[in-house]
């Protein structure tokens, strides 16, 4: 095409697609889909050539700022709500099963595994809140699922994560735990407090341009894994928590939410969590199910 114009130049770059090399339906769609919306989105708001070259500029630094330790596009991508979204599209609930929830940037493999009924605390902070978490887990028809897999992750009362403090012991507040026989699950850990994602650089310039505050409300985070069954990676949310009507990344879910309770009399721990988790049959599983 030698005469591109306004009206021409979304299906000028759409027609080409494939023109000089092999792509697969997948590409196909994605091209075209990502090609109309960035075409409409440019449209809409009329974009300018200096906010073209600022944005180029800005997803560079975005690149340049990544590393081990800080992805700032995934940051970006919550900061959008783009994770979360992704997360509801690929694992929809549809009957009683526990929502799940964006994994974050903060999780380790393979931390230490604890016996039930054990604590992750490693350091002890002024003002912490120590608190005893149990529950069951059980499949879609209420059954107990035995010798399920949960690693468990939070920050520490100075909001930090052991991995993002030099002064917190390797795995401070992780843990790998199992479940019992009757599906049932129990640890000792902190009550998490409120934390901001990270604010400077890109991810702070996104966050001023869109009004917002970097805070999330205090969460304790779960993937619950056990062959046959989908992985369930999610968040536990403090009832009493600030930020759960404006979470920086939008991840919060009715659902989610815990009530932290003082515990009874004599208890090793301040407060008490109770939370079940209904897990869904793997896809495999549950298409022999259906034959
Ligand atoms: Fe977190």
């Amino acid at each position: 095409m030698r005469n591109v114009t306004l009206d021409t130049v979304t299906d000028a770059v759409i027609g080409s697609l494939g023109k000089f090399g092999e792509i697969d339906d997948r590409q196909r769609e994605i091209m075209t889909s990502l090609v109309t919306h960035l075409h409409g989105f440019v449209r809409d708001v009329n974009l300018t050539h200096a906010e073209f070259l600022a944005a180029c500029d800005y997803l560079a630094r975005a690149g340049q700022l990544t590393n081990d330790k800080r992805q700032e596009f995934i940051l970006l991508g919550d900061i959008l709500g783009v994770e979360v979204l992704v997360d509801m599209l690929s694992n929809p609930v549809s009957g009683n099963e526990s929502e799940s929830t964006v994994l974050g940037p903060f999780y380790r493999e393979n931390p230490p595994v604890l016996p039930k009924g054990a604590s992750t605390i490693q350091k002890h902070f002024d003002g912490e809140e120590t608190v005893y978490v149990e529950g069951y887990i059980r499949d879609a028809d209420g059954n107990p699922v035995a010798g399920a897999t949960i690693d468990i992750w939070e920050d520490a009362p100075n909001g930090l994560y052991e991995n993002h403090d030099p002064d917190q012991p390797d795995f401070n507040l992780r843990g790998r735990f199992e479940t019992d026989e009757n599906g049932h699950y129990a640890l000792i850990a902190l009550r998490p407090v409120p934390y901001p994602i990270p604010e400077d650089e890109t991810a702070g310039e996104l966050l001023h341009y869109m009004g917002h505050h970097p805070n999330r409300p205090g969460h304790l985070h779960f993937i619950i894994s056990k062959d046959g069954y989908r992985p369930l990676i999610t968040q536990i949310y403090d009832a009493d928590s600030d930020w759960l009507d404006n979470d920086s990344v939008f991840a919060v879910k009715e659902s989610l939410i815990g009530k932290f309770e003082p515990a009874p009399a004599g208890s090793d721990t301040d407060l008490v969590l109770r939370f079940d988790f209904v897990l869904s049959e793997a896809q495999a599983a549950r298409m022999q199910a259906a034959e």
